[in-house]
């Protein structure tokens, strides 16, 4: 199921303790390393490359990539408080960020009363960059891993902290920012197979088709209602399946 709205409004609405796993990609407002970076207001342009007339170019913004760091942070805890509300006790959050926001983003995950409890780290090995001279190749996303209080133990799985997955090609993906399957398919095992995975800024929906391929139920927030109609379309491709499955 997808909702359009922001996530602010929608999460309240709904109801407490109706979620095993938060796992989510939201703006990461980061930036960037210059001046020139930061001065893009552009999600598409800061997201993507390549000359206008590509169809990576073509894909609309999104929005909610303009808030600085502390801002960024406060907001983040926000909407984090709702998703702990929301979430069963021992469940899981994993949320997505760079490099420039790991800080940020667990002192607004531990803010919003959730345990830090570990980072999984998302390895692209084909990565668009380059290494850095004299430094280190900025090939690497991670999932800031929190808890709803101690671990659930009824639900008893074994996940990597290291998943290598590359990014869909420009030319495929419906998102600036979409995630790859493969990555998403690994992450919602953390909630039961049954369980129900919530994200709260679902994009084109990768996260709700990597759920629903792993026999989970899923519930999207997005504001944009170019982007829920996309991840509504993806949705209804693979829906069927999980029906087959509970049938
Ligand atoms: C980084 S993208 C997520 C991409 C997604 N992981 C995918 O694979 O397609 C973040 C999404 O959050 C949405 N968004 C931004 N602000 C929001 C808000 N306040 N409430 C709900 N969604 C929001 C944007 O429209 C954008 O699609």
């Amino acid at each position: 199921m997808i909702v359009e709205g922001d996530v602010l409004a929608v999460l309240p609405t709904l109801d407490t303790g109706i979620v095993d796993a938060v796992i989510c990609d939201p703006p990461y407002n980061s930036g960037g390393r210059t001046a020139a970076e930061r001065r893009r207001g552009s999600s598409r342009d800061k997201y993507t490359t390549g000359r206008r007339g590509d169809l990576r170019n073509e894909l609309p913004e999104f929005p909610g990539d303009n808030r600085d760091q502390r801002s960024w942070g406060y907001w983040c805890s926000l909407w984090l408080s709702e998703c702990l509300r929301l979430t069963v006790p021992g469940g899981s959050l994993l949320v997505a960020c760079d490099w420039r926001q790991l800080p940020a983003a667990s002192d607004a995950v531990q803010a919003a009363g959730w345990v830090w409890s570990g980072v999984v780290t998302w390895v692209k090995p084909r990565h668009r960059s380059r290494p850095t001279r004299g430094g280190f190749w900025r090939q690497t996303e991670y999932y800031l891993w929190g808890t709803a209080g101690p671990v659930r133990t009824d639900h008893e799985v074994y996940l990597p902290g290291v998943v290598e997955a590359t990014a869909p090609a420009a030319t495929e993906r419906q998102h600036p920012t979409e995630k790859p399957l493969e990555l998403m398919r690994e992450l919602v095992r953390v909630a039961p197979p049954g369980g129900t995975v919530l994200d709260p800024f679902a994009g084109s929906g990768s996260t709700g088709v990597a759920a629903v391929a792993e026999g989970r139920r899923f519930v999207g927030v997005e504001l944009s209602a170019h982007y829920a109609e996309v991840a509504r379309t993806r949705l209804a491709a693979v829906q069927p399946a999980l029906d087959a499955q509970e049938a």
